[in-house]
């Protein structure tokens, strides 16, 4: 029997945010991953934990490829998958990933010892909430791919850690379509998410001291560039 981890329904395989078909062209057409990665994919597939779908993986590949970031923070690894794709598309970067579910963790360590041929990734175990205060470095770029309501509580220490022109990508970001609905339309164990994303967009969309971009890929994206050197969010 397929193991399947409690990881919470990956929403942009049921609800995608662009046509059906569009999406079906961008996983279809666009390069498969291969090696380990695909390995990887498949493994996530068959046990339902929710990994980056494929036209964000093809991105991140162009991205990664395109800028080099030399240090990648990411905020939930799950089994290592994008981290794994981040060090392949950006070979002398170095990740340091967060994960605080101990399946997870096991199975990250596992990946990572088999995969990482360059010792890129280092797995600091835990939740984000209390490890990310704890960080002494600077990051050219930050992935956050973990609950959708913390985003906005992490981001005041994330563009801390970020350097001035760094980017932060932040997944999952359009609650499959709901977060275009008024709040009465969202149903009520939904509503922390919705709040949480609205209060994202309302810090960054129009901030000064950052560029923002929305981008329709998988459940959407929220890019973010550092443009100033104190970035003032709202309370
Ligand atoms: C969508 S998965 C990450 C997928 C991974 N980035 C990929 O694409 O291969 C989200 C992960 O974030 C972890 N997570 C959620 N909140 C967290 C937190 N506050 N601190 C650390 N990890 C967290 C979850 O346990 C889960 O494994």
């Amino acid at each position: 029997m397929v193991k399947t981890y409690n990881q919470g329904s990956n929403p942009n395989m049921r609800r995608p945010v662009v046509k059906e078909e569009i999406v079906t062209l961008m996983r279809e057409q666009q390069a498969q991953n291969k090696g380990h990665l695909k390995v990887l994919e498949t493994f996530a597939k068959e046990h339902n934990i929710p990994i980056i779908p494929h036209e964000t993986a093809v991105y991140f590949r162009w991205l990664l490829e395109s800028i080099q970031p030399k240090k990648i923070l990411e905020i939930g690894t799950a089994i290592g998958f994008s981290a794994l794709l981040m060090a392949d598309s950006a070979k002398a970067s170095q990740i340091t990933t967060i994960e605080r579910n101990p399946e997870m963790i096991a199975l990250a360590k596992e990946n990572f010892a088999q995969y990482d041929e360059r010792g890129q990734i280092t797995l600091v175990e835990g939740d984000a909430v209390d490890l990310l205060t704890r960080l002494d470095e600077t990051y050219d770029l930050v992935f956050m791919d973990s609950a959708k309501s913390k985003y906005i509580v992490f981001l005041p220490e994330v563009l801390k850690h970020l350097s001035l022109g760094g980017l932060v990508v932040i997944d999952d970001v359009f609650q499959g379509g709901d977060v275009a609905l008024p709040l009465e339309e969202i149903k009520r164990g939904q509503r922390a998410i919705y709040r949480g994303l609205h209060r994202l967009f309302d810090a960054t969309l129009d901030n000064p001291g950052l560029t923002a971009s929305l981008l329709p890929l998988g459940d959407g994206l929220l890019l973010l560039r550092k443009t100033a050197d104190e970035v003032v969010l709202p309370d």
